[in-house]
């Protein structure tokens, strides 16, 4: 069976609009608690074939979406650098920052693939297990993303270690992201010789970052790996998020020549019709916290969201992934709603 999303993302026109979630498998489903708790780490979770390709296949068993993203997270990259990453409960992500040339130097390729292999290993059982007309979708963070949680050691608010580590030592910070194209383009390119259809590049924290850094920190480096992906698989779609980046977006989608992108919940869509439908494939927008309070308002959103891009190239997703308190019936009336959708 053809799928549906992939062509989407090839330009395709179609009667019904392909979705998926973001963070669609994860805490909101009890079977996927189920198998998280048989984990000794989140990490060991991700570099687990077995578990990972389980935790997901479990949304599309439950909902049918047209897209299944690999189960993993976007710290595998540092890790597969040789920077010490783990979860603590309750906190979210630590790693040991990588803040001046010492730490810096301890990082390097050499052991990548070997260190992240199982992620391949998910990515060709899920070939493999998923249903034919399901578009496999592979995912990695941006470098301007995962250098944030590299330089500060952990999430932060607003990034400051990597903002003054950008501005004040401007040399070792472009080595970082330097090294995190180079990880990045071969672990993307890994990842679709393993069976992926189409990738994302999630750039979480790109809020508020003046034109010329916007340019030199999110805009360089995701083209950068665009290249370097187009050099090796010229046909396979890939889909940039520039969360938050607002008015950047067109110049964004310009520049980094991405096949389609992400829209965050802020982005209005009549703007993002005439500035960014116009070039490329888009993806987006519903607020994850309406699916929280589900009902009405929820599906009545999804349909304005619908209505408003059906003339043009639409894959139907959230603003940002689903947040763990999301009733899972509520997932389910969404997609619903989805699916009984023509345009
Ligand atoms: O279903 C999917 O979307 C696929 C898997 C996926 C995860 N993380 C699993 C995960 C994907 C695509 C990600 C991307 C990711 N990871 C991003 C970019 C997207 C975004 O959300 O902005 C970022 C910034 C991360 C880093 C990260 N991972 C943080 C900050 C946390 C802790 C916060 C939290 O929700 O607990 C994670 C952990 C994480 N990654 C979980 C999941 C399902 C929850 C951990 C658990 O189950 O214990």
């Amino acid at each position: 069976m053809a799928k549906l999303l992939l062509n989407t993302l090839k330009g395709k026109p179609s009667d019904r609009v392909p979705f998926w979630f973001m963070r669609q498998a994860g805490r909101y489903l009890p079977e996927y608690r189920e198998v998280r708790a048989t984990a000794p780490s989140f990490m060991d979770f991700c570099y687990n074939p077995d578990k990972a390709t389980e935790v997901t296949l479990q949304p599309i068993r439950r909902y049918g979406m047209d897209g299944a993203i690999l189960f993993a997270d976007i710290l595998v990259v540092p890790d597969g650098l040789g920077q010490k990453v783990w979860f603590e409960k309750g906190f979210g992500p630590k790693l040991t920052p990588v803040n001046d040339e010492k730490s810096f130097s301890r990082l390097s390729l050499g052991g990548f693939h070997n260190q992240v292999g199982n992620v391949y290993e998910t990515l060709r059982r899920l070939k493999v297990e998923l249903p034919s007309e399901v578009t496999l979708l592979g995912f990695a963070g941006a470098p301007w993303t995962v250098a944030t949680y590299m330089i500060q050691g952990a999430g932060s608010k607003d990034h400051a270690a990597a903002r003054q580590m950008g501005y004040g030592n401007p040399e070792l910070f472009g080595k970082l992201l330097d090294m995190l194209v180079d990880a990045t383009a071969e672990y993307l390119i890994a990842q679709i010789d393993a069976g992926a259809d189409a990738v994302q590049i999630f750039d979480s924290w790109s809020a508020a970052i003046p034109e010329p850094m916007f340019e030199a920190w999110v805009i360089e480096p995701t083209r950068a790996i665009v290249d370097k992906i187009r050099a090796k698989h010229a046909e396979t779609p890939i889909i940039g998020f520039p969360r938050l980046a607002g008015a950047m977006l067109p110049t964004f989608v310009d520049q980094t020549c991405v096949s389609a992108v992400s829209l965050d919940t802020g982005v209005p869509l009549a703007w993002a019709r005439e500035n960014v439908q116009n070039k490329v494939c888009v993806q987006g927008n519903m607020d994850p916290h309406l699916v929280v309070s589900g009902g009405k308002a929820m599906t009545d959103e999804a349909l304005r969201i619908l209505e408003t891009l059906k003339h043009g190239s639409h894959i139907f997703n959230l603003g940002h992934g689903f947040v763990p308190e999301t009733p899972p019936e509520h997932v389910a009336l969404l997609a619903e709603t989805i699916k009984t959708f023509r345009r």
